[in-house]
């Protein structure tokens, strides 16, 4: 039987605005997140997983679990608000970034997951080509901070969802519903990466939710240029696929990309991020396919499927899996997430043999948390957290996800 190489990279994932809280502390000023009104829940992050105050014990359940690795976000607003470097805000991440090296983690930063300022928001945020460049701005300060410490960077988690789901379904913060701007700002996520990337020390990737779609050939093709290659095509080949620019003319002509702007955003990489949780089925799909608390059909295969493709497309560039995990409501017996997470792991392994050189895999998440619009009703963590007491306990997986760890095979 098939297993994971002893040299393989086991972590748990997070982000800043989903498990922090502490909003208004040591300096940091509004996100997008704290201001948007669309958490149907009617529930903020103030107070979250109240991680900000409880990070030396979130570290603890950490090396209990054994990972080797703990993906986590940078919070922008916390380390320049007012677009100033913010020492109490860096600070953080240093005492975090120290704890997880006393106990043999590797820290693995993510810049950007979701909370842009928003006072850059209020100057038109993602939409205005000049985010991108206070964004790289950002990027050297964290990098030139902490670079002596982290050596694992993400430039932009799921920059599919800040631009389309930010500003062209509305359900995400900034909350605004157009293609166009949609589009305008998956450019300027483009040209931010590229220039961060070129200023971070150390070995940096960039995570993206690349879709599995299934459905017809040319509804495939449509949804796979404005879901997948509108990020991989500037990010990995240096040039926006011609069948996206055609699909989408009537909306806009793409004036907001400049002369070179495509060469920048294909920044050299050490590795690529794939976040993945199900396939898309553009035409329905099969009703007796299990659905986790998302709504979302639990379907390894897609995971499988993903893998190969992008070894196949882009040889020589090492994958990890940045986020894999499961919504169930179960506090402590969570078979279902044993099962959802047992069946990936095997996914993973499949795509191995295959020849996908993925090297590592972090679950979402280490904790319930904030799970943007749904607020706290949708629950992702291997750790159960009692929001009215912030205890922590273990839920089942994370027992079973310690014993995977230990012995790099996801059993049967
Ligand atoms: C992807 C996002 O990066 C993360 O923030 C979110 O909680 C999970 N998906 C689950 O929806």
């Amino acid at each position: 039987m098939s297993a994971f190489p002893p040299d393989f990279v086991w972590g748990a994932a997070t982000a800043a605005f989903q498990i922090e809280g502490a909003l208004t502390e040591d300096g940091r000023e509004p996100s997008i997140w704290d201001a948007f009104d669309g958490i149907t829940t009617g529930e903020t992050g103030a107070e979250a997983c109240d991680h900000y105050h409880r990070s030396a014990e979130d570290v603890g359940h950490l090396a209990e679990l054994g990972v080797n690795a703990y993906r986590f976000s940078l919070s922008w607003p916390r380390i320049m608000p007012g677009g100033r470097i913010e020492r109490r805000g860096l600070d953080f991440y240093s005492r975090l970034a120290d704890a997880l090296l006393e106990r043999g983690i590797t820290p693995y930063a993510t810049l950007y997951h979701w909370d842009l300022p928003q006072r850059l928001e209020d100057e038109g945020g993602w939409r205005d080509r000049d985010t991108a460049h206070r964004f790289a701005e950002y990027a050297a300060a964290a990098g030139a901070a902490l670079g002596d410490r982290i050596g694992h960077w993400i430039t932009l988690n799921e920059p599919w969802c800040s631009a389309f789901l930010g500003h062209e379904t509305g359900e995400h913060a900034p909350g605004r519903t157009s293609r166009e701007e949609a589009l305008t700002a998956a450019h300027h996520l483009n040209l931010a990466h590229g220039l961060a990337a070129r200023l971070l020390p150390g070995r940096v990737g960039v995570t993206h939710n690349l879709h599995v779609f299934r459905g017809e050939p040319e509804a495939v093709r449509r949804a796979d240029a404005i879901g997948n290659r509108i990020f991989t095509g500037p990010q990995l080949e240096g040039a926006y696929p011609r069948d996206l620019l055609d699909d989408t003319a009537s909306v806009t002509d793409w004036a907001f990309v400049r002369d070179g702007d495509e060469r920048t955003a294909r920044a050299p990489l050490d590795f690529l991020g794939v976040n993945y949780y199900a396939p898309h089925h553009l035409d329905g799909g099969d009703p007796a396919v299990p659905v986790t608390d998302m709504g979302w059909p639990i379907e390894p295969s897609g995971l499988t499927e993903l893998l190969t493709r992008l070894a196949r497309e882009h040889p020589g560039l090492p994958l990890i899996i940045t986020e894999n995990g499961a919504a169930f409501p179960e506090p402590v017996h969570d078979a279902r997430r044993i099962g959802y997470l047992r069946g990936h792991l095997q996914a993973v392994l499949d795509a191995r043999e295959a020849g996908a050189d993925v090297r590592g895999y972090f679950v979402w998440s280490l904790l319930d948390n904030f799970e943007w619009s749904h607020g706290y009703s949708r629950r992702f963590g291997i750790i159960h957290v009692d929001y009215a007491t912030q205890r922590r306990t273990w839920k089942e997986s994370a027992h079973w996800y310690r014993g995977i760890i230990s012995s790099g095979n996801p059993g049967t």
